[in-house]
C-alpha cells in the first residue's frame, strides 16, 4: 500500500498541497498519497491521535491548528517552539515530531532573488502575525543583524521583539514611519494579509524611494502582484511573490520526511496550473 500523508486543516478544500505533494512523490519515485484532511478545532486531539493508529508518515498543519496541536505532539524541534507554530509533523514510528518549515520555506526562495550575504541585510518585516512570527525567528536564528517590524497594532510587534531569543537588533516602528525611511532596508517583507484575493486593497504602506538593489517580498502569491508589489516594482526594487515560499515549505517537509530534495521546479509548475 502507498505511504499516507495530508494536510489538516479547516478551511481546506482549496489547499495546493496535496496536488504538489502527489507530483513531487511521483517524480522521486515514491509511492505515496498526500490528501486534503478537514479537521475542526474540536476534532483535533482525535486526528493527532488518528496519525499514529493509522500510521499515516507525515502530516502538514495550517490555519487554525499550527499553534494547538504543540502539545499534542511527542516532540517539538526548538526553532517550532520558539515560533510556537507546527507546520509539519514527521511521524517516526509512532513518535509524532512537530517542525515549522514557513520560515526556512521564506529564507530558501530569498536566497533565489537576494546578491550578497544574507547575515549582512537590514530587513524591515511588515506584520506581527504567526507568518511574521516565522520568518522573523528564523531570519534572527540564522543571525541577520538588523531586523526592524512594522504592524499596525504595536504591542504585537514589540512583544514579538522582546521574546525573540535570538540576539538581533530591532526596533518597532510605525507603518507611516516605515514607509518614509525604506531606503535604509535591503529586504522588506510584507506579511500581512492586505490584498490577499479575492480582495483588491492598497499596499499597508506608500512605497516611495528604496535602497538600490532592494528585495520587496510578499508572503501573498495569489494574486501574483499585489498593490505592494506594484509599487516597490514602480520604485526600482526586486520583487518576489510568496509563490517560492510555498513551494520551499512544502520541499523541505517532503524532505523532512523522505530524506529527499524533491523536484521544486515540477512543484512550481503544478501550482502554478492550479492558479489557473
Ligand atoms: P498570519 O498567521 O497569516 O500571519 P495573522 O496571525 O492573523 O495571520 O496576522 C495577520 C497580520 O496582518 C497582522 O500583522 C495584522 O495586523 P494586527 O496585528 O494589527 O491585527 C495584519 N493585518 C490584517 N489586516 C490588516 C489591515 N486591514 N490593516 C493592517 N494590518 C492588517
Amino acid at each position: 500500500m502507498d505511504d499516507l500523508y495530508g494536510v489538516i486543516g479547516d478551511p481546506i478544500a482549496h489547499s495546493m498541497s496535496p496536488a504538489m505533494h502527489n507530483a513531487a512523490f511521483k517524480d522521486a519515485g515514491i509511492q505515496a498519497s498526500y490528501g486534503r484532511l478537514h479537521v475542526s478545532p474540536g476534532e483535533l486531539p482525535d486526528a493527532i491521535r488518528g496519525i499514529r493508529a493509522l500510521g499515516l508518515r507525515g502530516i502538514n498543519v495550517t490555519v487554525p491548528h499550527k499553534t494547538a496541536v504543540i502539545p499534542l505532539l511527542d516532540e517539538v524541534d526548538p526553532l517550532a517552539s520558539s515560533v510556537g507554530a507546527v507546520n509539519t509533523i514527521v511521524n517516526r514510528n509512532g513518535k509524532l515530531i512537530g517542525y515549522n518549515t514557513d520560515g526556512l520555506g521564506y529564507v530558501e526562495g530569498l536566497k533565489k532573488v537576494l546578491k550578497g550575504e544574507l547575515s549582512s541585510k537590514a530587513i524591515l518585516i511588515i506584520g506581527a502575525g504567526g507568518a511574521a512570527k516565522a520568518i522573523y525567528y528564523t531570519l534572527a536564528s540564522l543571525g541577520v543583524r538588523k531586523i526592524d517590524l512594522t504592524n499596525r497594532s504595536e504591542q504585537k510587534a514589540i512583544d514579538m521583539i522582546e521574546s525573540c531569543s535570538f540576539a538581533v537588533e530591532s526596533d518597532y516602528c510605525t507603518l507611516s514611519e516605515a514607509g518614509l525611511n525604506l531606503q535604509q532596508y535591503d529586504v522588506v517583507i510584507q506579511t500581512t494579509s492586505i490584498g490577499m484575493f479575492p480582495k483588491v486593497e492598497e499596499s499597508p504602506l506608500k512605497i516611495g524611494a528604496v535602497k538600490n538593489g532592494a528585495v520587496f517580498s510578499d508572503i501573498i502569491y495569489n494574486p501574483i502582484r499585489t498593490s505592494f508589489l506594484k509599487q516597490a516594482q514602480q520604485n526600482g526594487a526586486i520583487i518576489q511573490n510568496g509563490m517560492d515560499m510555498f513551494i520551499y515549505q512544502g520541499a523541505l517537509a517532503f524532505r523532512k520526511w523522505t530524506g529527499i530534495i524533491p523536484n521544486t521546479e515540477l512543484m512550481k509548475k503544478v501550482v502554478l496550473k492550479q492558479l489557473g
